[in-house]
Order: C-alpha cells, then sequence, then structure tokens
C-alpha cells in the first residue's frame, strides 16, 4: 500500500483549520487522533453516543483532504457478500443464455452428464473473473483508482462475524478472492470507523484501532458548532439554549438531545423568531429535541431549572454501588448516569447470541436484577431543585 503524502496535515493545528474549513469543529483530542491516522495510516475507532458528530468526522476528512467516502453502513444481519463482494448472478445467467449455442458446441462430444459437466466446468474461471464480480464497499474503498476514506458507519449494528471480515481488510489493506486471487489497495484508505456504543466491540478489533471516545463537546464548542451552522439564532438566546440542551443531559433521558438537535432547536427557534428563552418558549418546542413522551414528561418537571441553566437532579442514579455493573457513581452528574450505562456486557446475555446463564442445580438461572433497580420512583422523590 502507499501512503498518500499529497494532501497530509502537517500537524494538529493544521488538522484542526482543515478540517474547520469545511465546517467540521474539531478539539485537540480529536484532532490529533485524526492527524496520528493520516500519519500512520491506522483505522479510527469513534465510539459515543447518537448525534455527536462521528459519521460527520468522516465526510469531513474527506472533504479537506480531497478523498471521496466509501461508506459502508452496518445492520443486524449483514454478511459478508453485503461488504465485501457477491458475483453478479443475473448477469452470469444473462450471458449463459446469450452463449447457449456456444456452450452446446463445448459439451457436443461429451458422452454423458459428468463429462458434459467437466467440458464446461473447464470454463469456470470465465464466468468467475472481474467481469461479473459486483463490488460492495470494502472491495471498492480497496480497489479504487482515487484514494478514499472509508467509512464503516456504526458498526455495532453488525453482527460479530462481520468484525472478523473488517479484521482481514484493516489488517493486510487487501481482499483475497479465491476465484480470481488478491486485491491490494493502490492507495491506503483513511479508515473511520463509528460505533454507538450499543454493544462492546471485539478487543481484536480495538487493537487494530486507534481509539476515541467522543461524547457531547463542551459549552463553548458547542456554541461554536451551533453559530457555525448559520441558524439564524442570535448570539445570547444561542448560549442560553446551549445551557439548556446540557441541562436536558444532565436528567436521565432515554434520547438525551445531541449536537444535531440542538442545531435543530436554533433553526426552529430562529423560525418563530424567539428572542429570549422563557419555560413557555422552551416548553413550546422541547418537543425538536425529545422524543419520546416520558423524556418530554421528565423535562417539563424541570422547566424553570432548566431556563435557569441549573443542572437538575438525575433521577436514575442510584445512591448505592450497582452490584451488577459495580460501578459507583462519584457524583450526580449526567456524565455519570451515561457512563454507569456504558459497560461491558450491558445488555445482558443472550442478546447478542451470547449464550443465556447456565442453569444451576437443573433449575435455570434467573435474570440477576440490580440492586439499584426498583429504586428510580424513590430517589425520583427527592430532587435537590424543582
Ligand atoms: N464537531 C462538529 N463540527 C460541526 N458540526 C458538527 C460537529 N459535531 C456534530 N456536528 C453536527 O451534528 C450533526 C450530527 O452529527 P453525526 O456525525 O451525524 O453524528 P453521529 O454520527 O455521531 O451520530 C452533523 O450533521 C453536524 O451538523
Ligand atoms: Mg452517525
Amino acid at each position: 500500500m502507499n501512503p498518500t503524502p499529497s494532501y497530509e496535515f502537517d500537524s494538529v493545528e493544521h488538522t484542526i483549520s482543515r478540517l474547520a474549513e469545511v465546517g467540521y469543529l474539531a478539539d485537540r483530542r480529536l484532532a490529533t487522533t485524526v492527524y496520528l491516522l493520516t500519519r500512520l495510516i491506522k483505522p479510527v475507532l469513534l465510539e459515543g453516543p447518537a448525534g455527536v458528530g462521528k459519521t460527520e468526522l468522516a465526510h469531513a476528512l474527506a472533504d479537506s483532504t480531497g478523498r471521496r467516502v466509501v461508506r459502508l453502513q452496518c445492520y443486524e444481519g449483514q454478511d459478508e457478500s453485503r461488504a465485501l463482494y457477491e458475483w453478479d448472478y443475473g448477469k452470469q445467467m444473462l450471458y449463459t443464455q446469450m452463449l447457449r449455442e456456444k456452450i452446446g458446441d463445448i459439451v457436443e462430444s461429451s458422452t454423458g452428464i459428468a463429462e458434459a459437466i467437466e467440458q464446461i466446468g473447464s470454463h469456470d474461471d470465465v464466468f468467475f473473473s472481474e467481469r461479473f464480480l459486483s463490488s460492495r464497499p470494502l472491495l471498492e474503498a480497496i480497489r479504487s483508482e482515487a484514494p478514499v476514506v472509508l467509512l464503516v458507519d456504526e458498526i455495532d449494528r453488525a453482527d460479530e462475524a462481520l468484525e472478523a471480515v473488517l479484521l482481514e481488510v484493516l489488517a493486510e489493506g487487501q481482499i483475497s478472492i479465491p476465484e480470481i486471487g488478491t486485491f491490494v489497495a493502490r492507495h491506503a484508505p483513511y479508515v473511520v470507523l463509528t460505533s454507538n456504543n450499543t454493544r462492546d466491540l471485539s478487543a481484536a478489533l480495538k487493537r487494530r484501532c486507534l481509539h476515541l471516545f467522543l461524547d457531547y463537546p463542551d459549552a463553548d464548542r458547542e456554541l461554536q458548532i451551533i453559530q457555525s451552522k448559520g441558524t439564524g439564532l442570535g448570539d445570547a438566546v444561542a448560549e442560553h439554549l446551549v445551557q439548556v440542551v446540557r441541562g436536558l443531559r444532565e436528567l436521565d433521558l432515554r434520547k438525551p438531545p445531541s449536537i444535531s438537535e440542538a442545531i435543530d432547536w436554533a433553526r426552529t427557534l430562529a423560525v418563530l423568531g424567539i428572542s429570549e428563552l422563557g419555560t413557555a418558549e422552551l416548553d413550546e418546542t422541547l418537543s425538536v429535541v425529545l422524543k419520546y413522551d416520558k423524556d418530554l414528561a421528565r423535562a417539563r418537571e424541570q422547566l424553570a431549572a432548566l431556563v435557569q441553566g441549573e443542572i437538575p437532579e438525575p433521577a436514575s442514579v442510584p445512591a448505592q454501588v450497582d452490584a451488577a455493573t459495580e460501578h459507583a457513581p462519584a457524583d450526580r452528574e449526567g456524565r455519570t448516569v451515561r457512563s454507569a450505562k456504558d459497560h461491558p456486557g450491558r445488555h445482558g446475555p443472550g442478546t447478542y447470541g451470547e449464550r443465556s446463564q447456565p442453569a444451576v442445580d437443573g433449575q435455570p438461572a434467573r435474570p440477576r436484577v440490580s440492586t439499584g433497580q426498583g429504586e428510580r420512583s424513590f430517589t425520583s422523590k427527592f430532587r435537590r431543585r424543582g
């Protein structure tokens, strides 16, 4: 593989400014990872909640380096033929139909079926050649004439078998097709993998990647991002909006608002001509950022605190160590709530095809219940504010 020397970034600062030129505001930590990606030609794995700019980073990297994005969008049940390559069965059939006479000539001299099959079989390589090969994203990235950014998006949605397929491609930078041979990348792709963290990825995959956890940005950066999108919202109200969004993230919501939702909210407020954010304005437009009834109800209970920029108490942080996770909340902030949910195996046995718990003394094991469960309704009664 030949790393492409042109278009590379000179330094971390250069990476920050080039990404900013194409509308992506990266902090130093992220820019360092991207800089290393382009220098070490190592894949980057970005893990983090939805809507924090993981996918967008791949596009920004492509725009700022003059590369095209080849995207593999992962989903459950995806098999390798959808990720690597497929034989174009329809085209093979069409050619067979058109060549019927020729095939007739080939088998004409045969005395039986076995011999006829042998004779046709000797022409296998014609039908299993590049002409009949349909490249899927991974092969497309490897075969591309021009350098590309390979985006493997939401890898956590795919099954672990697909991770194994990926490993080969990432480690070798090549794809072997038994009938044809090995394709080696002309230009090493810049590989960006993203995960919304719904399951744990294999250690082998993580080992091969530069790994970065991308969380919600700090208030200044989030404000900059919103302002950079030309939402039409005034600076003062945008600043207030960022505070409110950050307050919402401290509530234990099923789906906390992401950067993209904050941007949508800013646009909505601008269209409505809102120049000051009070409880009424908040109440009327909350549904732009919160998509679940329970989240809306929870936020509505805290409207006054949110508008004042106070951090409401998360309702469901257990006061003691959660026995199932052995995760003791060090403080009562939303970040702790999120990280407390983010531990290996948090979806329990069986969710991702793991074997369920073994039977004990002939009795099927019962699901473990954390000591924190059931406290929700009680802790929610005691709030710091509101
Ligand atoms: N650092 C950033 N700079 C500029 N825009 C950003 C940034 N982070 C997020 N965004 C905005 O948030 C939107 C959602 O980001 P996206 O990459 O789709 O999230 P994810 O892939 O993490 O779910 C993007 O379309 C972009 O408008
Ligand atoms: Mg995404």
